[in-house]
């Protein structure tokens, strides 16, 4: 069995996010281990147009992010017996995507109020890769602060920021979402095509000796 990583979806806008980071995993041959929080269903079904139901997981993932789940195993966020909540299950690590506010302070200061909760808390504890990708502003200091005690815990904090080089005013929000999913992705080393890398050459500038 390969060990998965456990990606876990809150209830922030920017499910787009969480969809394109779980198919560059698959698409790298990583397997997932999904949890979805239940202030989550609202961001899916608010921006996707369709819900997310347990007992029809199969359908309703493959739906929202475009790709085969044979690969992902789904874990109710209520379950706090399921896998992921001990230390002692396999995983790779952990990918918070995108993290609300209130799942980056849940997760600061240990509150495993729910499976995401205490998978994060759990990768953490363990050493593994951690990744929250907040997406919230303006921030208060309260954020600021759990945002801090994420990365003093061994979190890599990676807002929801994408970069506008490469496609530039050109951009489109797939590109936009991608290039976000990508840093994900470098975060935890795995290999992906889904930005194009800076070269140091800006697209629209002349040759220095002209
Ligand atoms: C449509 C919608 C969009 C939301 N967007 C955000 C957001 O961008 N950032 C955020 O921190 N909270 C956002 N929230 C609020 C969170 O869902 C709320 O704080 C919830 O308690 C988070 O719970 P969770 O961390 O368990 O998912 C949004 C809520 C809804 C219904």
């Amino acid at each position: 069995m390969r060990t998965p990583w456990v990606v876990g979806v809150s209830g922030a806008s920017g499910t787009p996010y969480a969809a394109a980071v779980m198919r560059g995993l698959l698409d790298a041959g990583e397997t997932v281990d999904l949890v979805v929080s239940r202030a989550a269903r609202l961001t899916i079904l608010d921006e996707t147009g369709h819900p997310l139901r347990d007992a029809h997981w199969k359908d309703d993932v493959a739906r929202w992010i475009g790709a085969d789940v044979e690969d992902i195993t789904f874990w109710p966020a209520g379950d706090l017996a399921a896998g992921p909540s001990s230390g002692s299950y396999p995983a790779k690590g952990m990918v918070v995507v995108p993290a609300s506010t209130a799942a980056c302070a849940g997760i600061a200061i240990g509150l495993s109020k729910d499976l995401l909760q205490r998978a994060a808390e759990v990768n953490l504890k363990e050493r593994r890769p951690v990744v929250v990708v907040p997406r919230e502003t303006p921030v208060t200091r309260s954020h600021l602060e759990h945002l801090l005690a994420l990365h003093d815990a061994g979190a890599t904090v990676l807002p929801a920021s994408p970069g506008f080089y490469g496609a530039g005013a050109r951009a489109t929000a797939e590109q936009l979402v991608d290039f976000v999913a990508g840093k994900v992705l470098d975060a935890i080393g795995v290999p992906h095509t889904l930005f194009r890398r800076w070269a140091g050459q800006l697209a629209d500038r002349p040759p220095a000796d002209q």
